[in-house]
């Protein structure tokens, strides 16, 4: 795949010069060389301007918005414009509205109001894509193709007429026949035989609660309906430009769509980061590296991030200052190769009016936000020859897995309290104290690079997972996995013959019992021995575990299975397998965390002060460029590796000891 520059740091905006009368947009390409901006992306709300009536198509205004970014030396990332039809079409296509699992039908009037399998919406959707394409095929502005905008985000699953008719079809193709669907769906439970394709709907809303093999194929078929959408158009894009990269924004952890799935299809990952004031930095390093193990620490982009406040939390205070200066340096840290804002120019009207964005309401470059948003376009700009394309190698890595979300989330029982992304978050925080580098990786991945691998609450096993992750550890690798996991197969079926199922034999544990407690239950894990030796708080869930083949470290300290084991231990081949069999505490996810980096000989990059944050990439000359990240407010001092190094942004030399100062970032390239 062909970047769309090779040696450049990508900095820009969502830009949308179709809200503002043809005079200010000079204004803007002055504005844009000031902040240093190299891209901005346009087009993406913009069907009803390109389309006015039933294929009466009219470009001039986007040919004129190509032309002045062509001239000012601005990459166009050319947005198909397909997340929001006309009001037109929406009128004159009623079947293409959602509809909710109640029933009710959304209407048009706001975005994203179509349904991801109407014929109308695609059919549509792929003729404009087709006219894009060629129109701008040959434009020296076009350097990436944008396709939709967070797909999923608004309308997560629709559950109209044209659905069930086309679950079925997605049905057919995967249990060829009948009686297989009504095998996986375990429908001899509540009556709920098959005896016709078409007697299968949508898992509408129910009296009770709905069958969950049924439930979990929903999700799956919604979100490859979704990426049919994406495909459609991406085929067109690919036939007439097909040197022009492709991407579509996602949503960083978003449960209803298999990330997963999508990355082979895509060329370059992007996604829209908006933490809150409150989210710890840990979190936005989560999403990052979330992002740039989809495609093997390829390099990812930022595609929106908000300069100031949001609009769409219950109340938006605004970004601190000096933290959009880091959290855009953080992106790089993690592997980013652009970071985007949402948007440039404040609205002046629409649902967004009091988003904030480069440039405000105010309209100039005097203000805080312009200058802060435009700071890091500069320091980008200098970093860019000695950073850009270089990668993470990370030696840990977490097994995420969506199907898994999906089916620990719709849960008759035993605990609503179990939510799968927090687990996985946790370990993740865990290990990110440590300054070591973490991919995120799906269960089926291929595990020999990683020292450590942690797969929290593996509840579901799908076909071939348990045989990877024993091939794993056999060739020596160490991996950790927690409460409730090896319970059930790709369907949702319980594997029988003993909880965890088919980890049983590696974890060399036999769970008899599961737990889950209410709010307020708690206990504490008590281990004998070093390193970890001590008490520990636990809550959420506890196990009644045996131990067949594995040693226990920790026991529980109370209750009816007070002194059975609650942290494990098994080897198997030349690795290691561990278990843990409650929620432990943050204190001892850490602990547990080293331990296990430590004995697997994984590196830590440096020790350093608690809120700072390390992390390394590392060029195809073999130099390495260190990225040290201060997100407390006070300064804290630092110990370099050994070596000489400069800093790009400066030019200085450090060695051995320095001081970093609050909410500063140091990026050093090893001499
Ligand atoms: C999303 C959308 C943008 C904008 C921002 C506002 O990320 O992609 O169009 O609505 O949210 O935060
Ligand atoms: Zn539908």
């Amino acid at each position: 795949m062909q970047k769309p520059f090779p040696s450049t740091i990508l900095y820009g905006a969502d830009y949308n010069p179709e809200q503002w009368p043809e005079s200010v947009w000079q204004e803007d390409m002055r504005l844009m060389k000031v902040a240093r901006v190299n891209i901005v992306t346009i087009n993406v709300f913009s069907w009803a301007l390109l389309e006015l009536a039933p294929d009466e198509y009219t470009f001039g205004q986007l040919d004129r918005i190509m032309e002045m970014l062509a001239e000012h030396g601005i990459a166009a990332d050319l947005a198909t414009a397909t997340a929001t039809p006309p009001t037109w079409m929406s009128r004159m296509y009623p079947d293409m509205w959602p509809v909710t699992r109640d029933g009710k039908r959304l209407s048009y009037g706001s975005r994203q109001h179509y349904c991801p399998n109407s014929h109308d919406y695609r059919r549509k959707a792929g003729a404009l894509v087709r006219r894009l394409a060629e129109r701008y095929r040959e434009h020296p502005a076009l350097a990436m193709w944008h396709v939709n905008n967070e797909y999923g985000d608004h309308v997560k699953a629709c559950y109209c007429d044209g659905c069930a008719v086309a679950f079925r079809r997605w049905l057919m193709a995967r249990y060829t026949w009948l009686p297989e669907l009504n095998d996986a769906w375990s429908t001899s439970f509540w009556s709920q035989r098959y005896f016709d394709w078409e007697d299968v709907m949508p898992p509408r809303l129910t009296p009770a609660g709905n069958n969950p093999g049924q439930m979990l194929d929903y999700q799956r078929f919604m979100s490859d309906s979704l990426l049919e959408c994406y495909r459609l158009e991406a085929n067109v894009l690919r036939e007439v430009t097909p040197a022009i990269p492709i991407t579509t924004n996602f949503i960083v952890a978003f449960k209803p769509v298999d990330y997963f799935s999508w990355a082979r299809h895509i060329d370059v990952i992007s996604f829209d980061l908006y933490p809150r004031n409150t989210t710890p930095p840990w979190e936005n390093a989560f999403r990052h590296d979330l992002m740039r193990s989809l495609k093997n620490g390829q390099p990812h982009l930022v595609m929106e991030q908000t300069p100031g406040q949001l609009n769409w939390m219950e109340q938006n205070p605004h970004k601190r200052p000096g933290r959009i200066r880091l959290q855009s340096l953080q992106a790089v840290a993690h592997g980013a190769d652009g970071v985007l804002y949402f948007q440039w120019r404040q609205s002046q009207g629409g649902a967004e009016k009091f988003h904030s964005a480069i440039v405000p309401h105010e309209g100039s470059e005097r203000g805080r936000i312009f200058r802060q948003a435009a700071q890091p376009g500069a320091e980008l700009e200098r970093i860019a020859p000695d950073v850009v394309g270089s990668r993470i190698r990370a030696e840990v890595a977490i097994v995420m897995d969506w199907h898994n979300w999906w089916a620990v989330e719709y849960l008759p029982g035993p605990s609503d309290r179990l939510r799968y992304l927090e687990q996985v978050k946790r370990w993740y925080a865990a290990l990110h104290g440590l300054n070591v580098a973490i991919d995120i990786v799906a269960p089926e991945h291929d595990l020999s690079q990683y020292r450590v691998v942690i797969a929290p609450l593996l509840y579901m096993l799908k076909a071939g997972v348990a045989q990877n992750l024993e091939r794993y550890v056999t060739a020596g690798g160490t991996l950790l996995t927690t409460f409730f996991s090896g319970i059930v197969d790709e369907h949702d079926r319980v594997t029988l013959g003993g909880y965890p199922g088919e980890l049983r034999k590696l974890l060399g544990i036999y769970v008899e019992e599961f737990d889950p407690w209410t709010e307020g239950m708690s206990n504490e894990v008590i281990i004998a021995d070093e390193p970890l030796r001590g008490k520990y708080a636990c809550d959420l869930w506890g196990e009644v575990v045996h131990l067949e083949g594995a040693r226990a470290l920790g026991v529980f300290a109370r209750d009816y299975y007070a002194h059975g084991p609650a942290l494990t231990v098994n080897r198997s081949g030349e690795g290691r397998a561990y278990y843990v069999a409650t929620q432990v505490s943050d204190e001892l996810a850490s602990k547990l965390a080293r331990m296990l980096c430590q004995q697997a000989g994984v590196e830590l990059l440096m020790e350093v002060a608690e809120g700072v944050e390390v992390t390394r990439r590392a060029r195809s000359d073999g130099r390495k460029v260190y990225f040290i990240l201060n997100h407390n407010d006070s300064p804290a001092p630092v110990t370099l590796p050994q070596g000489r190094f400069t800093s790009l942004l400066d030019g200085l030399d450090f060695s051995e000891q320095l001081v970093i100062a609050g909410r500063d970032a140091l990026i050093l390239l090893e001499k």
